[in-house]
């Protein structure tokens, strides 16, 4: 039986489309080029295959990891490795695939990283499935490479009952979303045990929660997901939203923390290990958040209120399609005006008062690979 939309997790959480979603995410541009060395290391070990394949999964429109793909497809041409390469895009069914396209194209975006463009043999796939299945003929992949996008749980078990997030969820709901990201964790590392070719490696980023206990937004200063919690609240207590809008805005994603992302590889009898997969390095970063650091070098010549309109986008961009769709069966005018009065007030917040607003950056970084 189908969840109902309210638990569905590809209704709840397609990035903005049209380019929108790499035009305001500069810090998962950081984040991605963080782990070129690791990507390096990878291509000089690649499995000795007619083709090379490569795949980004949740790679949404593609924008963030563009520059990355073109530095890695450069060096290997510049190796003299002329073998073909395809590369596969991987997202949900409803994600903005056009923009991708157009990117890789020349189309949109930077042309100067439009890779198909810059070099012969290079064929750039999409594929609409999410990555809990195998996506690709077994043993054909030599690199896989995730970012920022398996965090998102492939179901809600529940609703969160008094905040947003799992990371304010009460200890019997935050079991569940642990349960749930288990399950799903190892589904997704079956998936790339499938598709990897034998020396192939799956480098990984996923937003998670780190050995100091921090996570997206809560990294020493102001809680992102606890002000997102308090201005929802606000908007049902005032009755702009009703109580059943105001729990179905419960994010479906979970923070796996260092422990949980490395369970299935210290069990050497779990399916995982079984499956030839072995932990080479695993690593946690902070990127610290562009628009906090572009306020702090410049404080005379930013005001508050500018720092503010230039960090409530980024959060905007990934964050809106979770409240609009708690609001499913209003008129989108309604839903339209709700989601902005949430967000302005998020703004106003913190332009009255920019201390400690930020949305750092915390990745668990992994670099896999099949024996
Ligand atoms: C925050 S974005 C990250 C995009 C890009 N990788 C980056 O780092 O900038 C997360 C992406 O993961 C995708 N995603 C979430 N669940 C997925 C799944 N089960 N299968 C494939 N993609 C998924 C979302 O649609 C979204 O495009």
């Amino acid at each position: 039986m189908s969840k109902p939309t309210s638990l569905n997790t590809q209704a709840v959480l397609s990035m903005k489309g049209s380019g929108y979603y790499s035009a305001r995410t500069i810090g998962a541009k950081h984040a991605i080029e963080s782990t070129l060395p690791l990507l390096a290391k990878a291509i000089e070990n690649l499995p000795d295959l007619p083709v090379i394949k490569l795949a980004d999964y949740g790679a949404a429109d593609g924008g963030t990891s563009q520059y990355m793909w073109s530095e890695l497809i450069s060096n290997i041409r510049k190796t003299g490795n002329k073998k073909p390469i395809e590369i596969l895009y991987t997202d949900l069914a409803s994600n903005d695939f056009s923009t991708l396209f157009r990117t890789m194209q020349g189309m949109q975006g930077d042309s100067d990283y439009a890779y198909q463009t810059q070099h012969h043999d290079v064929f750039v796939h999409g594929c609409g499935t999410g990555f809990h299945q195998q996506l690709m003929a077994s043993d054909t992949l030599a690199l896989g490479f995730s970012a920022t996008a398996m965090h998102y749980v492939s179901e809600k078990p529940c609703q969160i009952s008094n905040h947003v997030h799992m990371v304010g969820a009460n200890d019997g709901e935050r079991a569940q979303f642990t349960k749930q990201a288990a399950a799903d964790w190892e589904r997704i590392l079956l998936g790339r045990a499938a598709e990897l070719a034998s020396g192939g490696r799956f480098i990984c980023m996923n937003f998670g929660i780190d050995e100091e206990g921090r996570y997206l937004g809560h990294t020493g200063g102001v809680t992102m997901f606890d002000r997102f919690n308090a201005h929802w609240a606000a908007l049902r207590d005032d009755g702009t939203i009703t109580a059943d809008e105001y729990l179905r805005a419960t994010f479906a994603q979970h923070y796996r923390t260092v422990d949980e992302f490395t369970a299935p590889f210290k069990n050497k009898n779990s399916a995982v290990s079984k499956a030839g997969l072995q932990l080479l390095s695993v690593t946690t970063r902070l990127t610290p958040c562009p628009f906090r650091v572009a306020y702090d070098n410049a404080p005379d010549d930013m005001t508050p209120a500018e720092f503010a309109a230039s960090l409530i986008p980024t959060m905007r961009s990934w964050s809106e399609t979770v409240f609009r769709t708690a609001l499913e069966g209003r008129p989108e005018t309604e839903v339209t005006a709700i989601v902005d009065k949430f967000y302005n007030a998020y703004e106003a917040e913190v332009a009255s008062n920019p201390d400690g607003h930020a949305m750092d950056y915390i990745h668990i970084i992994l670099e896999i690979e099949k024996a």
